[in-house]
């Protein structure tokens, strides 16, 4: 099993876990430090292997892998029919491949000031390549020869600050100062302003990925 932008890991360990030591799983990222700390996550799964690499570049010869995963990473690659066209590469004919990204358009985090907290959510925008892709991710993954057997919608929502959303706003407040008109005061203000929804009893937070399954076609 191969998963790409494997980030710190998660995925790989479970996986690690769940298919034993018969199997194997491949984890690619292009950061160094992501791989560094994905090495240490599944230390006790020497089925594990990790190699620095990109999407769109992936250094496996045809048809290496029955099935793959790409999760919140495509939506940071800048040529997407590359990454798919490799993506199809490395499957064997029949395999299959989940990929989860982000519509930002979907997150609604409820603040007293909501003017502020769109001009935020705009300038965090400019941490991906496509904050929209899940929208056209279908064609594209059929333009690349795949199959898309099922699309599932995945919200996270809760009603409290919780450690997830609470460390998404420490990520968003520290990238978005200088970035399309927001300010670090910006910022500020509107970490406090969560806290103030938060004391009022008004917190709200709600974000939606999309999972597409895609098959490489048994014929291909
Ligand atoms: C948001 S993290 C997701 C990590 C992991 N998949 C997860 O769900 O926890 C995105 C990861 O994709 C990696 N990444 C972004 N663009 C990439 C590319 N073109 N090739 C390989 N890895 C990439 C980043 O280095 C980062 O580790």
């Amino acid at each position: 099993m191969l998963d790409i932008g494997a980030g710190p890991g998660f995925l790989a360990a479970e996986i690690a876990s769940e298919v034993g030591p018969s199997g194997h799983v491949c984890a690619i990222d292009r950061s160094r430090e992501m791989l560094a700390r994905a090495k240490h996550r599944c230390a006790q799964y020497p089925h594990v292997t990790f190699h620095e690499a990109d999407a769109d570049a992936l250094p496996f010869p045809a048809a290496s892998f029955d099935a793959a995963a790409a999760v919140q990473v495509y939506e940071y690659v800048s040529d997407i029919p590359a990454a798919l066209y490799e993506l199809r590469r490395a499957l064997r004919p029949g395999g299959r491949a989940v990929i989860v990204d982000i519509d930002w358009a979907s997150m609604v985090w409820e603040a007293q000031d909501r003017a502020r907290a769109t001009r935020i959510f705009h300038a965090w925008e400019e941490h991906l390549t496509d904050s929209h892709l899940p929208r056209r991710l279908s064609p594209l993954l059929h333009e690349s020869g795949f199959d898309v057997a099922a699309v599932e919608p995945c919200t996270a929502f809760t009603l409290h600050p919780e450690p997830f959303v609470e460390g998404l706003a420490t990520l968003i407040s520290g990238f978005v100062p200088g970035r399309r008109g927001a300010t670090a005061e910006d910022a500020a203000a509107w970490l406090e302003d969560l806290s103030a929804t938060s004391s009022a009893g008004n917190y709200f937070f709600s974000l939606t990925a999309y999972l597409f399954l895609a098959r490489r076609p048994p014929a291909d």
